[in-house]
């Protein structure tokens, strides 16, 4: 008898690896996904809202609500990842106009409600910065016993992205992130150190290609896009599937090896603002306050990831 699935809502900010775990996140009988909710990070949360819009009408996802939240930070202004997105914030292939509307509530109000009406916890997974869950958690604190964990992509236990040493969910919104870190809830980090092992290697686009489906060439187009992005910031030859991997890890907890470790959010450091401070060997005295992803099963993770996108037309 197959346990019930794990009711999870998203919580991102596609961009291009948003997109692919929602792709994820919606074909996997692992995890139910109850709503999608979108925040400014990778593009303005306009534009995040309608490339969650649009992958939802293309892939068909049309039972899952989805609603737009924070356009800026708690504090400070929007810094976006259009160096790495685009314009658009989902560059690559031509889309067409999305099917799929968006819910007239606030992505906090429809995060609130469904906690409140759903009958045992639910997960969050946010690929975003936290802005959303932040002001869930202080206008709403009556409804943390209803969320069963947090299992967030962001942070990094080595350096950061986009600033030396902050990952760009985290350096986006610091004080949201610290907010999230020090809430007491059960929060699991799936950071760069674990992301960057699911890189989208050649023979990962081969079999994206060779599905042979508009949905596997569609990923093919934006991996491309990602991947050319990669190499000309950081280098790679081939892109990381960062947010993926946060829903593998709530389908399949084995895929990402994680420690118990002491999490600070460093929000005050003129050049290390939205650091993840991981204190690996408890030097600092500090409860742990958080599961720190540290290795990826990578070749069981790309096999649930076609596994994922071949369910699709
Ligand atoms: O640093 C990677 C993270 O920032 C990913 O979630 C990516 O989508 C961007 O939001
Ligand atoms: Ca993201």
């Amino acid at each position: 008898m197959s346990a019930r699935p794990t009711p999870i809502i998203m919580d991102c900010d596609p961009g291009h690896d948003d997109a692919l775990a929602i792709l994820l996140a919606a074909a996997n009988p692992a995890v139910e996904l109850l709503a999608i909710t979108t925040v400014a990070g990778n593009q303005t949360m306009e534009k995040c809202t309608l490339n969650a819009r649009r992958i939802c009408s293309v892939a068909g996802i049309t039972d899952v609500p989805i609603a737009s939240g924070a356009s800026e930070p708690l504090l400070g202004s929007l810094h976006i990842g259009e160096y790495v997105h685009g314009a658009s914030g989902l560059d690559g292939p031509a889309w067409g106009e999305p099917t799929v509307p968006v819910s007239a509530e606030h992505a906090v109000d429809l995060m609130a409600r469904l906690l409140a009406e759903h009958p045992e916890p639910v997960t969050l997974v946010p690929t975003g910065p936290l802005t959303n869950v932040a002001l869930l958690l202080k206008t709403r604190p009556e409804l943390m016993g209803k969320i069963g964990e947090i299992v967030l992509m962001g942070g990094s236990t080595e350096r950061g992205n986009d600033t030396p040493y902050a990952e760009f969910n985290m350096k986006v919104d610091p004080e949201a992130a610290d907010i999230v870190f020090r809430s007491g809830l059960h929060v699991t980090m799936v950071g760069l150190n674990v992301t960057h092992q699911a890189l989208a290697v050649p023979e990962v686009i081969e079999r994206l290609g060779g599905l042979g489906t508009r949905m596997g060439d569609l990923c093919v187009e934006l991996l491309t896009f990602f991947s050319a992005s990669y190499l000309r910031t950081w280098g790679f030859t081939s892109p990381p599937l960062h947010d993926a991997v946060a829903v593998a890890r709530v389908i399949d907890p084995t895929l990402v090896e994680c420690i118990p470790a002491p999490v600070a959010i460093e929000t005050m450091g003129r050049y290390t603002s939205g650091a993840t401070c991981v204190d690996l060997h408890h030097l600092t005295g500090e409860p742990d306050n958080a599961l720190v992803g540290m290795k990826l099963d990578a070749p069981k993770f790309w096999d649930l990831m076609l596994e994922a996108v071949a369910s699709y037309e």
